[in-house]
């Protein structure tokens, strides 16, 4: 078809995403497919019934613009349960059409033309596209490689009076890694006397391994106040396909986010609302998501103990990372694709996260897959540079 009109794209450096190319490139080669950053079983029964019967009591109109009450009044009650914090369900809580929504509600709401947002990398992709929509800065600070800790001097030094925010995620994806409470003092430190403010993306907030702690922002006051805190029921549930999450700030920051969720998304779909609100408030539908990933996690790393490739700290997420180094020197990208065309095991490469694609040789694989899939996979990678 032709178009009558020529117009300049508002988003030209956007292109298709890497996982989709990685996932169409499976699909093509027949693959088994370990760049999907989502989980290959669902939500069970529960909660399929607890929709369903939402469904049939007829609660399939608008909830309310903010979201059903009774689940924001669980949300509030859990974060006041896990982080000792108060958010007020009337005022401070607001279900988003996921973790995405919240992301850039939150970066809609507040960024300007000109200013500045603080974020690492490798960075979750879909920061700076929004940032830069707004006409804001992205200003990336790498993290430390190895370990993929964040160096705070780093940051300090890139601090000036055009920052306006800084994104940090814990657990981190595509790293596996996760602040520690001297990260988030150090952050509380280096803001305080600021009116920079803190995007805290803590979607995967559950799946802490070794006993480790998740470090939410929630935990420090005087983090909190100035802080977007953001979940995504999609991960701690596994059934990101029904797009639901939620986002967390002080009054005057939500009342702003809120404009913008309002005439965006207005509201969120009601049945599975109401279904969430039965499953959050039973802390045992989450208290074991750690162990459940663990036992996976450590399946993958046992099985994969004889091939070249060099397993990354992972201390949470269902991210996995992998260093080629010992087998070639071909870059992430290539090796990715080579792998998924060649040996059938599709993955994604670390360079995509990176503004400047640094290659540290390193494949990012999803173990929120059956034992049967990561046995597979493992024997794949068993005979990779034999
Ligand atoms: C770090 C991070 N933030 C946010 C999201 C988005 O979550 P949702 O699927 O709920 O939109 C994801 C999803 O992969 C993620 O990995």
């Amino acid at each position: 078809m032709k178009y009558p009109h020529t117009f300049r794209s508002k988003m030209p450096k956007v292109e298709t995403t890497i996982f989709t190319v990685m996932s169409a490139l499976a699909q093509e080669h027949g693959a088994l497919n370990l760049s999907q950053g989502f989980p290959e079983f669902d939500g069970g029964e529960r909660l399929r019934k607890a929709v369903n019967q939402a469904m049939k009591s007829g609660h399939n109109h608008y909830a309310p613009m903010a979201g059903h009450m009774p689940l924001r009044e669980a949300i509030s009650e859990k974060m006041e349960d896990l982080y000792s914090a108060k958010y007020d369900p009337e005022k401070e809580i607001t279900i988003t059409a996921g973790g995405t929504e919240a992301i850039s509600s939150a970066l809609t709401a507040m960024i300007r033309e000109g200013d500045e947002v603080i974020l690492f990398a490798p960075a979750y992709d879909c920061y700076a596209p929004i940032i830069e929509l707004n006409g804001g800065k992205p200003v990336f600070v790498e993290l430390n490689p190895g370990d993929y800790s964040i160096d705070w001097e780093k940051v300090k030094r890139v601090m000036n009076y055009r920052t306006r925010m800084i994104i940090i995620n814990t657990p981190h994806n595509p790293t596996g890694s996760i602040l520690n409470a001297q990260d988030i003092e150090r952050l509380a430190k280096l803001l305080k006397g600021t009116e920079i403010l803190v995007l805290s993306d803590e979607v995967y907030e559950h799946i802490l391994f070794e006993g480790y702690e998740h470090q939410s922002v929630a935990r420090f006051p005087d983090l909190a106040e100035r802080s977007f805190l953001v979940y995504s029921l999609g991960k701690t549930y596994h059934n990101t396909g029904w797009r639901l999450g939620y986002c967390l700030a002080p009054e005057n920051l939500m009342e702003e986010f809120r404009k913008v969720h309002q005439y965006s998304v207005f509201t969120c779909n009601t049945p599975m609302q109401h279904a969430f609100t039965e499953m959050i408030s039973d802390s045992s539908t989450y208290s074991e998501l750690g162990a459940f990933y663990q036992e996976k996690r450590d399946l993958f790393r046992e099985s994969i103990k004889g091939s070249k490739f060099k397993a990354l700290p992972c201390a949470g997420t269902y991210f996995q990372l992998l260093d080629y180094s010992k087998i070639t020197d071909e870059s992430d990208l290539e090796f990715a694709k080579r792998l998924t065309r060649e040996f059938k095991l599709a993955s994604i490469p670390i360079s995509v996260f990176y503004p400047n694609s640094i290659d540290n040789k390193v494949l990012r694989f999803c173990f929120a897959k059956e034992s049967d899939t990561l046995r597979r996979a493992a024997e794949i990678l068993n005979t990779v540079g034999k």
